[in-house]
């Protein structure tokens, strides 16, 4: 059984996706253990309720700063003890304390093809805007460990989405998750349940079936 808790800042599609492919079987031995939102109030926190998985709210607003909510977030993690974290649009940079105690066991989903459009900056909406005033005509997502950078850590899986004529921000966004984000995702977990990654240097290996 793999444990996982997942980290999530806002509207939660990408944990939706997680909890729905439990519910399909598609993900077997997998369980959320912690749902961490660093905003109170997000839908994210209600796709928890609603699947019957504990979610909390741990936000640098309830503390006196940012070091107080590192300990915090570091502690809500360890409470949960997961095998693996998952960032599903978790908009906050990991503390270095959150990273050593879970090296190696931290994944990100990133709305585009790393290292494209990634690193300070790029998050939500503004990579998509980026993607199109730069007129590529491939964007995609990215699953990747975490380091101690923004970004910068191995790269687990990536799939490519199509840009289209007329598209806007919102479109794209909706067509990356659609087609990418909510896909390599969970399939990430399910390689990381099944044993079958592992991470060289900069690089991961991914054994077969
Ligand atoms: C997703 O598009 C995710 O890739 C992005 O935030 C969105 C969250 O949506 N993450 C980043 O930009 C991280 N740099 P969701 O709350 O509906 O899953």
């Amino acid at each position: 059984m793999l444990k996982i808790a997942v980290c999530v800042s806002g509207g939660g599609t990408n944990l939706q996706a997680i909890i729905d492919r439990i519910a399909d079987g598609t993900l077997e031995d997998v369980r959320i253990v912690r749902v961490i939102s660093n905003n109170h109030g997000v839908y994210a926190l209600e796709r928890a309720k609603a699947a019957g998985i504990e979610g909390i709210c741990v936000s640098p607003k309830d503390y006196p700063d940012r070091a107080a909510f590192n300990e915090a977030l570091l502690r809500a993690l360890q409470e949960a003890a997961p095998d693996l974290v998952v960032l599903a649009g978790f908009l906050v940079a990991i503390p270095p304390a959150v990273i050593e105690n879970f090296r190696g066991r931290i994944i990100n989903i990133h709305p585009a093809l790393i290292p494209s459009f990634c690193g300070k900056g790029y998050y939500g909406l503004h990579v998509h805007e980026k993607a199109l005033a730069r007129g590529v005509k491939v964007t995609g997502a990215t699953v990747h460990f975490v380091d101690e950078d923004l970004d910068t850590g191995p790269i687990l899986l990536q799939k490519a989405v199509e840009i289209r004529e007329g598209d806007t921000p919102e479109i794209l966004q909706r067509r990356v998750m659609e087609q990418a984000e909510w896909v390599i995702l969970p399939e990430a977990i399910r390689l990381i349940a099944q044993g079958r990654v592992r991470i060289e240097g900069r690089r991961t290996v991914i054994s077969g079936d």
